[in-house]
């Protein structure tokens, strides 16, 4: 089986490794200047269940050879730029595993824009809950427990895609949860990211910490109105069960520094317009005032201090 995984963040770098050792001839696709350290030096997971792999790699911007399954792990703001490099390969079944809310139409406005028609491209989403810290290019630590989540057999077309994830992940030693409600689960994750995310990117604090004063207030907060905006959108949750989850995933991660603060560690744009952006943008459209969220929002938009400069300008939502 050809896998193409687009992106070697944290995620991409820990499913390459695990999809190459499960027996998938892996290909990473990555931008120009990173090409030619990870094809010399591999790429290694540390943590409980080490390992390291050997994989092609090649210049996202080039041909990107012909691919059986296509994993898209690059950043929710990152998205349109890899869907006009797998246009190029229309109908690969192809897994999305981003945090956070409107990921689709951002790879289809990708896929168009290279002429591709997104209905010849099955999209499936999936839901990561496994903390990963990217330690250096190729390089990353598994650092909790965790699975993904995928719909359980979904609408027609989609069903062999999910199918044939669902098989390649678990083959590659991954918990792999189907659900019916798919879109419930989406929203479960997003609360826990709206809530950790931010509040560690600011304060430079691992998850384990917003067990405790002054952060934990601030995540309450977040999770609070996210959870507002979830149940206007019909997808209601307790806010003992939102909690109970919060502070599981805090206890079960609290080693790990969020995705969000690894951006804001290297200076690079954060995925706070598909997470707390998007909360923000459904929020409003149901009336909602949400002043901790846009405060987050005003925040994380703008260059964090102490972090490098960002490589670009930071996405507003
Ligand atoms: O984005 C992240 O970092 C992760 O989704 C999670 C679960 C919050 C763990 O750090």
């Amino acid at each position: 089986m050809r896998i193409l995984v687009v992106g070697a963040g944290a995620i991409g770098t820990l499913l390459a490794v695990r999809l190459a050792r499960s027996g998938g001839e892996v290909r990473v696709a990555v931008r120009g200047d990173s090409v030619d350290r990870l094809a010399r030096d591999g790429l290694r997971v540390e943590g409980p269940r080490p390992d390291d792999a050997r994989v092609d790699v090649v210049d996202s911007a080039g041909p990107l050879g012909a691919s059986d399954a296509t994993l898209v792990a690059v950043k929710g703001y990152d998205l349109e730029a890899a869907a006009r490099s797998i246009g190029r390969l229309p109908g690969v079944p192809t897994l999305l595993i981003q945090n956070g809310l409107d990921l689709i139409p951002r790879v289809e406005a990708g896929l168009r824009a290279v002429g591709t028609d997104p209905s010849g491209v099955p999209i499936v989403r999936g839901v990561l809950t496994l903390p990963v810290t990217l330690l250096g290019p190729g390089r990353v630590r598994e650092t909790g427990v965790g699975w993904v989540v995928l719909p359980s057999d979904g609408p027609g077309p989609l069903r062999e895609p999910v199918r044939l994830w669902a098989g390649l992940l678990a083959g590659a030693g991954l918990e792999v949860r189907r659900v019916p409600d798919f879109e419930r689960e989406v929203w479960r994750k997003l609360l826990v990211n709206a809530a950790i995310n931010p509040v560690t990117a600011m304060h430079g604090v691992e998850n384990g910490r917003l067990a405790q004063e002054p952060w934990r207030g601030q995540a309450l907060q977040l999770l609070e109105e996210a959870r507002q905006v979830a149940a206007a959108e019909g997808f209601e949750f307790p806010r003992e069960e939102a909690e109970r989850e919060l502070f599981e995933v805090v206890r079960a991660t609290a080693a790990n520094r969020s995705s969000m603060l690894q951006d804001v560690d290297r200076g690079r744009p954060t995925e706070i317009g598909t997470i707390s952006g998007a909360v923000l943008k459904r929020g409003r459209r149901h009336g909602l005032d949400l002043p901790g969220t846009r405060r987050v929002v005003d925040r994380l938009s703008r260059p964090v201090a102490g972090a490098g400069a960002p490589t670009r300008a930071p996405e507003r939502p």
